[in-house]
């Protein structure tokens, strides 16, 4: 497994596996989502290591200058997770939710980012979840100010790239009970993070527990976003959990394949971040058919290791190999299988994976 295997696919095979993530150019569309396996400089090695296209840091809450975080009930500290079939998939189970640590920490961290960036092996971003109030409450500034400008300062670049995480345990508390007071946050939160840093901002919208036609309002609503996060887990209410698996890329592919044929100019396709049970080449396919850019996962990176192919290696490199290269289901085998069935064309030599986007050759 070549660390640099976009260039080695592209000699070989003659695929360009570009990718965009949130604006940036990366090399190929496949990244990890925010959660346990971005805690720490360890795993940023390891990912930069294995060629991964991009890495979302842990979720951090938000507080202010004094150490304040009204969204305090999601920092809690939990690390035991199970990894468990679901349907015929995977979904880890864990009571856990946000950065349990210091601010200080979770900045130490984005600095060991920006330096794992600057020297061009990872593009590291930082995620965080600011106050979201009720209805009839105003939004803490302060939190927004003393977060997003520390933020700002230790990523070291203009602008700042960032994912605001709208969780699935949000989706399952009180606090998200109203379609209204969700729909304030999506269409204010932007200013509210811009008012503080150039920020180029990226909003991982959360599985609400309503229709699909509200999921796709929620969409709309969001354009003052620069990329959609299409969609955190699902909520198992009984069981007071999140969950992935077979029923989250079924519930995201539905919404995203009605989403298509109304296309909202100011939420481009190239501006969407498939996740939700992607396990293969195959998946990643099916989410860029329906506009995602870029992949971000989480449960494959964290499968048995018999459940890889590969024998060696960091799990990362493994489910890369898998996600790229598995003969039948491998983004390599599907991009050929779409040629030989006419649906993908060679431009200059070579079939390109953004060509999968709709529109892809509209001009932008
Ligand atoms: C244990 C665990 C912790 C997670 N923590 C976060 C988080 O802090 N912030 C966030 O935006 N997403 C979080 N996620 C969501 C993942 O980034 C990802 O979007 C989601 O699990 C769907 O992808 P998957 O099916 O590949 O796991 C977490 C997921 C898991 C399994």
């Amino acid at each position: 497994m070549p660390r640099d295997f976009p260039a080695h696919v592209r000699d070989v095979y003659r695929i360009d596996l570009s990718g965009r993530y949130l604006g940036e150019p990366i090399p190929h569309p496949i990244g990890k989502g925010s959660g346990q396996l971005s805690l720490n400089v360890g795993q940023l090695e390891t990912d930069a290591e294995a060629g991964l296209a991009f890495v979302v840091l842990k979720t951090v809450i938000a507080q202010d200058a004094a150490g304040a975080q009204s969204m305090a009930a999601w920092a809690i500290h939990e690390t035991k997770m199970k990894v468990e079939r679901r349907g015929a998939g995977w979904t880890v189970t864990w009571k856990g939710r946000g950065w349990d640590r210091s601010f200080d920490d979770y900045l130490a961290l984005v600095r060991a980012g920006r330096d794992i960036r600057e020297a061009g092996r990872l593009l590291t971003v930082p995620s965080v979840k600011y106050h979201l109030p009720r209805l009839d409450e105003p939004f803490r500034d302060d939190e927004y100010a003393f977060t997003t400008r520390a933020l700002a300062s230790a990523w070291g670049a203009s602008p700042l790239l960032l994912e605001k995480d709208f969780s699935p345990t949000l989706a399952g508390d009180a606090l998200a009970d109203e379609k209204q007071q969700i729909l304030r946050w999506l269409r204010e939160v932007p200013q509210r993070i811009r008012a503080h840093a150039d920020v180029r901002l990226a909003m991982k919208l959360m599985n609400a527990r309503f229709d699909d036609d509200f999921q796709r309002e929620m969409m709309d609503v969001a354009e003052g976003a620069d990329a959609l996060v299409c969609f955190n887990r699902l909520f198992d209410a009984e069981r007071g959990v999140a969950y992935g698996g077979p029923d989250l890329s079924q519930r995201n592919l539905r919404v995203l394949d009605s989403y298509r044929p109304l296309p909202s100019l100011t939420v481009p396709y190239r501006r969407l971040s498939g996740t939700g049970n992607i396990h293969s080449g195959r998946l990643i396919v099916e989410y860029a058919l329906r506009g995602c850019s870029s992949v971000q996962l989480h449960t494959f990176f964290q499968l048995p290791l018999e459940e890889y192919p590969a024998t060696d290696g960091s799990r990362t490199q493994r489910a890369l190999h898998a996600l790229v290269f598995d003969p039948r289901d491998g983004l390599i085998a599907v991009l050929l299988e779409r040629e030989a069935a006419g649906a993908l064309e060679r431009h200059g030599g070579e079939l390109h994976f953004l060509d999968l986007l709709p529109n892809a050759h509209r001009p932008r």
